[in-house]
């Protein structure tokens, strides 16, 4: 006799990590990622080098979290992939190898929305990472990582209301072009914030974000930033060695404030919480205002331990186990997508 709770494995490959999960329920019983580093040299993920990258260590990345968890394939119950966004490439990979694993074990498959994955995440539990996850709906959700900026009211686990999103560039890439200008290397988001916590974020000022509404634009802030380093270096050419931490500190706080504006505008009363999604969700400067504007409204806020806020596989498995739950298995006829709308009932 099967247990109630299905156990799931379930499979990442979006962009540059193969990610691989076996949950059982919300459980997450492994969750192994594959980072690939053959970008580095290049100042960015170059495409054609990760889908290649994946050929050669996705499977390797399914049979290590199948062991780490202690399951054997013929006892899972399902198999589940991100369908997209992303790099197409990349998707077809992890999108093709859960199907032909679904195909073969005789299970349905799950295909997933990547950035619905990032959201739910906040509901896996696993001893030592995440032991009281918030649950419930509706709540609001921000999601920021090197290619997604976008505020959603969530009222249910399929039921996403986008209620903004970046006009232009995502804050990731915003964090990461800021640091190219600071002459860091690439992925250079994290080094900003470390440097930020010795600098005076007050040093130099920076253009104020524009946009109305509850949307984004990171364009202009980023060529606020280089206009202000330009002229400052014609006064003082050594400024970029002497002051760096105040320049990472001046841009990190231009580049978070208008996340934490628009969540607050965003803010209902039906919200049971917030959460933070995603990449950026590291960042120090944001996860302090972010919970300290969740003591102001008091607002139960949740921020994903990194292993489950940066690209990974367990979070395809937390929507996998609401479609299973739901019986939304998806056909053998379906194809990985670049470009894919978050599933939402009221557009
Ligand atoms: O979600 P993620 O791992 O990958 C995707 O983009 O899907 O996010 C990566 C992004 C990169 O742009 C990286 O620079 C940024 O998140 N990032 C940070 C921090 N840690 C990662 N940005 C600012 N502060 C950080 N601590
Ligand atoms: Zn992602």
């Amino acid at each position: 006799m099967k247990p109630a709770e299905p156990l799931i494995l379930s499979i990442e490959s979006s962009c540059d990590d193969s990610g691989a999960a076996v949950l059982r329920g919300r459980r997450v019983l492994s969750n192994v990622v594959y980072s690939q580093t053959v970008h580095e040299a290049y100042g960015g993920v170059v495409p054609e080098l990760a889908s290649r990258a994946h050929l050669q260590t996705l499977v390797p990345t399914v049979r290590a979290a199948l062991a780490q968890a202690g399951v054997a394939f013929g006892e899972l119950d399902a198999v589940a992939a991100t369908e997209g966004p992303g790099l197409l490439g990349s998707l077809l990979v992890g999108h093709g190898t859960a199907k032909a694993l679904a195909q073969s074990l005789d299970l349905p498959f799950i295909g997933v929305h990547h950035i619905q994955a990032h959201v739910l995440a906040h509901s896996l539990m696993e001893p030592g990472v995440q032991e009281r996850p918030l649950e419930g709906f509706p709540f609001l959700a921000l999601v920021v990582s090197g290619g997604h900026t976008q505020l959603f009211d969530v009222r249910g686990p399929f039921d996403f209301r986008l209620l903004g999103g970046t006009l232009d560039d995502a804050v990731g890439e915003a964090f990461d072009k800021a640091a190219k200008m600071f002459g860091l290397p690439y992925p250079g988001g994290p080094e900003v914030d470390r440097r930020a916590e010795f600098g005076n974020p007050q040093r130099f000022a920076l253009a104020r974000m524009q946009t109305p509404g509850l949307d984004f634009s990171y364009s202009g802030l980023k060529t606020s930033i280089l206009y202000a380093l330009q002229k400052e270096q014609k006064l003082r050419p050594e400024t970029l060695t002497e002051d760096l931490n105040d320049w990472c500190a001046s841009a990190r706080l231009a580049l978070v404030q208008p996340l934490l504006d628009r969540l607050d505008r965003a803010l209902q009363p039906e919200h049971r919480y917030a959460v933070l999604a995603g990449g950026v969700a590291a960042n120090r400067l944001l996860r302090r205002e972010f919970e300290a504007w969740g003591l102001r409204r008091e607002l139960p806020v949740g921020i994903p331990p990194l292993s489950y806020a940066t690209d990974n596989a367990a979070m395809i498995g937390a929507v996998a186990y609401y479609a299973f739950a739901e019986g939304r298995f998806s056909g053998m006829d379906r194809a990985a997508s670049a470009r894919l709308e978050v599933p939402s009932l009221h557009g």
